[in-house]
């Protein structure tokens, strides 16, 4: 069922937009108000995600770390794996989020006659992970041209990157060829490895088949339905959305509303999923803090006043005399701390 959901829920989509923005009158709809709510949901439940984990408590220093911490000289301490100033903490982060390094740590389990249990270093997961963010990436950069009057130079040289090979006409960017074998690949894996289905819900696929269809209309724009869509008309929306100023030209082609529709579900679905990880991974604290709870003592911001610390010296202090005659051991035996008093 959870696998039929999320088809069910895009093909649905894909029919509410190819056969509402035929209707007349319904075109600003899809191409107008929808994009501008679909932004400002974005936006909004963006904001208010980062805003409500920047509030909340970090009590305790409690940084990942795999690897030798700062110690003695003649140690050698591991600074990515484990960061004591903020440089190094910088360091690990920007590995973390440009080439996704705790993935590329990622260690399959499995076990064997005897029973036996193994591990063994699994970096699919890490190399389809990293193919699939990438192309969303540049595809997102190459659509600027889209919104931007004259295009920057910058974006022409993506572009002829991008289609480097020549292959077909218009030429095939290979980027459109990555997205989707990434994101097969990451369906497949949830399909086919036993304890990654299991632990799977509806909203690991759903972001899946959304992107893959948002992937698919844009091809088939791109290379078999061109006649369908005027890009001139398009670019005119595009830019008058960004301007303000939005027009709908008289012929766009339902396949473009449909990939615009899927876009604007994606916006609005983003803050309250799994995909806000993009903004997470900056405020996780087992990735953003420095691990020198030794060197540097860590008080709780959200400590009570009222509330003073009380220590084990303390505190034998203050019962020594029951806790002897309970025969409790004593760090201090009665005589001598009454001496010291
Ligand atoms: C999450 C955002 C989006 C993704 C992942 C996406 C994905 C794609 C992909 C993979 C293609 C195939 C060709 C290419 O790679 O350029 C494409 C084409 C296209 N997309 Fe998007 N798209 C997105 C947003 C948009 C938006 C907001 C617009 C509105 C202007 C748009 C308009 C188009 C058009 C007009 C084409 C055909 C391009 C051509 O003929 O060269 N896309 N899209």
């Amino acid at each position: 069922m959870k696998y039929a959901f999320s088809f069910l829920a895009v093909i649905a989509l894909i029919l509410i937009a190819g056969l509402g923005s035929q209707i007349p009158g319904m075109q600003y709809l899809f191409g107008v108000v929808l994009p501008y709510l679909a932004i400002m949901l974005f936006v909004g439940g963006f904001v208010y995600r980062v805003m409500d984990w920047a509030k909340s408590p970090v009590p305790f220093s409690i940084p990942t770390t795999c690897g030798q911490g700062s110690s003695l000289d003649f140690i050698k301490q591991d600074k990515l794996e484990c960061p004591t100033t903020t440089t190094e903490v910088a360091g690990r982060m920007f590995l973390e989020i440009f080439f996704f390094r705790s993935l590329f740590r990622n260690t399959k389990s499995e076990i064997h006659d005897g029973p036996k249990v193994t591990y063994e270093s699994s970096k699919w997961l890490w190399l389809f992970a990293l193919i699939f963010h990438y192309s969303f990436l540049v595809i997102v950069l190459r659509h600027m041209r889209f919104f931007l009057e004259p295009v920057p130079f910058v974006l022409s040289i993506l572009e002829g990157v991008d289609s480097m090979l020549q292959i077909g006409q218009p030429a095939m960017y290979l980027t459109d060829v990555f997205i989707l074998v990434g994101l097969l690949f990451l369906y497949g894996r949830r399909l086919i490895t036993r304890h990654v289905k299991y632990i799977s819900l509806n909203n690991d696929y759903f972001p899946l088949v959304l992107i893959f269809s948002i992937a698919v209309t844009g091809i088939l724009m791109r290379y078999f339905l061109r006649t369908d869509i005027d890009i001139i008309n398009i670019k005119n929306l595009a830019i008058g959305l960004v301007t303000f100023s939005p027009v709908i030209g008289a012929k766009i082609g339902a396949i473009f509303y449909i990939h615009l529709f899927l876009v604007c579900t994606l916006l609005a679905y983003f803050p309250f999923s799994k995909l806000m990880h993009m903004g997470g991974v900056f405020m996780s604290p087992t990735r953003n803090m420095a691990n020198n709870s030794r060197s540097k003592r860590h008080i709780n911001p959200w400590n009570d006043p009222e509330i003073k610390p009380h220590s084990y010296a303390g505190y034998e202090d203050e019962f020594r005399e029951f806790m002897v005659d309970a025969g409790i051991p004593v760090e201090k035996e009665l005589a001598a701390a009454e001496d010291k008093a």
